[in-house]
């Protein structure tokens, strides 16, 4: 991804859908048009202050512009709180993308697991299921009622589905009953799950204990509540350090062991993208032309790392002396 990849939008609408969240309506400038995308994709958003942040777009691929939804995190950097403290009705933004590394696979029925503002992309993916024709289920928790963004949409596509939909706040219900629900999940189900860390964990550890037949595919909005990033010199990679190329200009970068990739590139490239820095929001994925990445990163699939095509460069590491990266 380069800066070319960048294009802009118009902010057109800002609704409250929730206590504390907010949605998007992002319009092509006049007489544009804007990417497909399919349901599960997000998008890079540069935001006026610079800061690049990745939502999920749950809005309806058949309508013209995009929708995303934001939730004001008090204990966040800074990405939320922008956008809902800046007045953006008829600014222009600037996104990158569509990307999906949370495709809907073909399924006979599917069984969806959101917890709070991990609804956007369930909210596409149940609507994809209703328009054809696919049985799902929507689990759907938060901290209370009033905080869950959404829920009439998703009320009224269940009752057009006939679909079986559980909408469950903390406060007067309790947390999703996970190993309840990977134990009643239909053999025949693909279940997708997307929401904090700590959800996703427990989501994890029910389906290894329970049901080693059901496959589990998730999407991570926060970083790990208990990360354990593998020091470089771990698992396959080599304990020295190793070289970088950086394809584009012909600079070597060297890494040093414990530092990561990014760090070094940074040193060269201060424009180079990177948002989270813990490999859980996809902004610094970069192509990889030559080496061995050593993936560290929370998003992409089993089958994409063992292409190797790309990795993520502020966790990944190497298992060769040298990687050659498209930057
Ligand atoms: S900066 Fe977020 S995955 Fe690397």
């Amino acid at each position: 991804m380069t800066d070319t990849d960048w294009f802009q939008v118009v902010v057109t609408q800002v609704r409250l859908e929730a206590d504390q969240v907010i949605s998007l309506v992002l319009s092509p400038p006049a007489g544009g048009a804007l990417p497909s995308w399919e349901a599960g994709a997000h998008i890079d958003v540069r935001l006026p202050s610079g800061l690049i942040r990745q939502y999920s777009l749950c809005g309806d691929p058949d309508q013209p512009h995009y929708t995303i939804a934001v939730l004001r995190e008090y204990a966040g950097r800074g990405g939320s709180a922008e956008i809902h403290d800046t007045a953006l009705v008829g600014r222009t933004l600037t996104l990158r993308g569509p990307r999906n590394h949370f495709m809907l696979q073909p399924a006979a029925r599917y069984v969806f697991v959101a917890g709070g503002i991990g609804v956007t992309p369930i909210l596409s993916m149940a609507r994809h299921a209703t328009r054809h024709g696919v049985p799902w289920s929507l689990h759907y928790g938060g901290r209370h009622a009033d905080t869950m963004a959404f829920a009439g949409k998703l009320r009224r596509l269940s009752h057009q589905a006939g679909a079986a939909l559980s909408l469950r706040g903390d406060d007067t219900a309790g947390a999703l009953p996970l190993t309840e629900i990977v134990r009643e999940a239909p053999e025949d189900s693909l279940l997708y799950a997307c929401g904090p860390a700590g959800m996703l964990a427990a989501l994890r550890a029910a389906v290894d204990a329970e049901r080693a037949d059901l496959t589990l595919l998730t999407e991570q909005f926060t970083a790990a509540e208990s990360p354990a990033p593998v020091p470089i010199g771990e698992d396959s990679a080599p304990a020295a350090a190793f070289e970088v190329e950086l394809a584009r200009t012909g600079e070597t970068v060297t890494v040093e062991p414990g530092a990561s990739i990014l760090d070094a590139v940074r040193e060269v490239r201060p424009d180079v993208l990177y948002s989270c820095e813990e490999g859980f929001c996809g902004t610094c994925e970069t192509k990889v032309i030559a080496g061995q990445p050593v993936h560290r990163d929370t998003i992409l699939s089993e089958g994409e790392r063992a292409v190797g095509k790309t990795m993520m460069i502020c966790v990944g590491g190497c298992a060769s002396r040298r990687l050659v990266l498209d930057l």
